[in-house]
């Protein structure tokens, strides 16, 4: 009998060993997908380095607990932009990058990036079918609005998710942050 126990006990301790071992693992996995680009976070800012970012890419940040999109466009997509995905554009020299939170406007849930989708179906959201565009627009139901671009700012070349920059107040001014409905 004290034997059966010890048995269940040094197995308890084993399978708790593994499961914590996995769990480290798993973590480290998620922090490695939600943070891909250098970046530093501080009281309700997260500043992204985004020189190191690749065309076509999408990079997930962590913003005040929330998933941020950021996604630098290929040439082709710049020319193949209709004028509200161009004002939808942080556009940093010749490089045009696609900022925004990363939930769908349904019911939250977080859509996933296909690179090899058509424009108009780049982003999917599994949890009931919506699509959106390489600018975050909504194009197909029941998604109601474009994913929201977060308050954002450009210092040096990086971006910091949380403060309003010059770039942010003109798509504000321009209408197309994703508070109401755009046609891309
Ligand atoms: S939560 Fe995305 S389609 Fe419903």
């Amino acid at each position: 009998m004290s034997e059966n126990i010890n048995r269940r006990d040094v197995m308890g301790i084993a399978f708790g060993a593994c499961a914590a071992v996995g769990g480290v693992f798993a973590l480290a996995g998620m922090k490695k997908a939600w943070d891909p680009l250098p970046s530093v976070q501080a009281a309700g800012t997260t500043t992204v380095d985004i020189s190191t970012a690749e065309a076509n890419v999408l990079y997930t940040e962590k913003w005040r607990g929330k998933p941020v999109f950021i996604l630098k466009k290929t040439p082709e997509m710049v020319a193949a932009s209709s004028d509200v995905v161009k004002k939808r554009d942080l556009v940093i020299g010749d490089n045009h990058y696609m900022i925004c939170i990363g939930l769908c406007t349904h019911l939250g849930c977080i859509p996933s990036y296909d690179p090899k989708a058509t424009a108009n179906e780049a982003f999917l959201c599994a949890c009931h079918g919506a699509t959106y565009d390489q600018a975050g627009i909504n194009t197909k139901a029941p998604a109601p609005l474009p994913m929201l671009i977060p308050p954002f700012k450009l210092e040096n070349g990086k971006i910091i998710l949380g403060e309003e920059g010059p770039e942010y107040k003109k798509m504000k001014a321009d209408g197309v942050l994703g508070e109401t409905p755009l046609q891309a």
